[in-house]
């Protein structure tokens, strides 16, 4: 493993980007502190403290340096490079059994993802530990590590959740805890359903809605109203001014969603204004 490690180093002529400024040291990635919170066999709720670095020295979990179209593509950038492990191999360190199927990402950033067991080992999921892109001035500042990637040769869809970036906490749980508070209140429309769904994969990462979710963006029902055309075409705008592809901060979610989507988002989101 060493050996690999690095022979990949010597191959890159370029700079590491790490977390938070280019001023701190260039291996500063695999230093990055995160936690892993698991319940014990007791049920008590465990922390343990991790880095980059004893990710990296653990021969189990497969380092390796890798490329990623699927990152490449979302990004809009080319031949980014990352120190990487399997992910389907750390979650074999962890005894699960209080019927745990997903793993909650949370963020340096208050963004929030949510990843099925299912899915980290269908798409043989990694985590990256170093991130290294062709082109410094891409870099937006959420792009640290931990970072969950798609390797090449695999196609999940293609979805914000396989892009979370900046995870501070790995904490595993039960999806079906984790989104029953969004669940009121939808049975009755097959409209607000659908929009429950894709407002879980696009948008619930970064806008909180009933106390699930992530914090980057605002409080999407309290900014807007969904019941008259003004306001639907306001979020409409809205949206499209901030989410589209050059987007500062490279937060480019217009490209996963269609405007028909969109459609079925506000109504899933009238229903849970009516709701609360
Ligand atoms: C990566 C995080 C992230 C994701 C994912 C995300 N947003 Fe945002 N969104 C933001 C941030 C940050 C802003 C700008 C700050 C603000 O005003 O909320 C924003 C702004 C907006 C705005 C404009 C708000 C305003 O005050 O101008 C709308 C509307 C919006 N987002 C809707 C959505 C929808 C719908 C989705 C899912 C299809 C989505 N966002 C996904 C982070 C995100």
């Amino acid at each position: 493993m060493k050996q690999i490690f690095y022979g990949f180093l010597t191959l890159l002529t370029g700079v590491w980007i790490s977390a938070c400024s280019t001023a701190e040291k260039p291996d500063a990635g695999e230093q990055r502190v995160f936690r892993i919170t698991h319940a014990d066999s007791s049920g008590r709720m465990l922390s343990e403290i991790w880095t980059g670095h004893k990710l990296e020295s653990l021969d189990s979990l497969q380092v390796r340096g890798i490329s990623s179209e699927y990152f490449d593509k979302a990004m809009h950038t080319q031949d980014s490079r990352f120190m990487a492990v399997s992910f389907s191999r750390l979650l074999q360190e962890f005894k699960l059994k209080r019927g745990e199927d997903a793993v909650l990402l949370n963020c340096f950033d208050d963004y929030q993802g949510i990843l099925s067991l299912n899915d980290i080992h269908r798409y043989d999921l990694r985590l990256a530990t170093r991130i290294k892109l062709a082109s410094l001035t891409a870099k937006p500042g959420w792009l640290n590590p931990l970072l969950v990637l798609v390797p090449d040769g695999k196609h999940p869809p293609f979805q914000e959740r396989f892009l979370t970036a900046n995870i501070r906490e790995l904490k595993f749980v039960r999806l079906n805890d984790y989104y029953a508070p969004l669940k009121k209140n939808t049975e009755s429309s097959s409209k607000s359903q659908e929009g429950l769904e894709i407002f879980k994969n696009n948008c619930l990462f970064c806008h909180s809605l009933k106390g699930v979710g992530g914090n980057k963006g605002v409080l999407l029902i309290e900014a807007y109203g969904f019941s008259n055309d003004a306001g639907r075409k306001k979020f409409l705008m809205d949206f499209k001014n901030f989410h589209h592809k050059d987007n500062a901060d490279k937060q480019d979610v217009e490209q996963f969603v269609t405007d028909e989507k969109l459609q079925r988002i506000m109504d899933y989101l009238l229903q849970a204004q009516d709701g609360t």
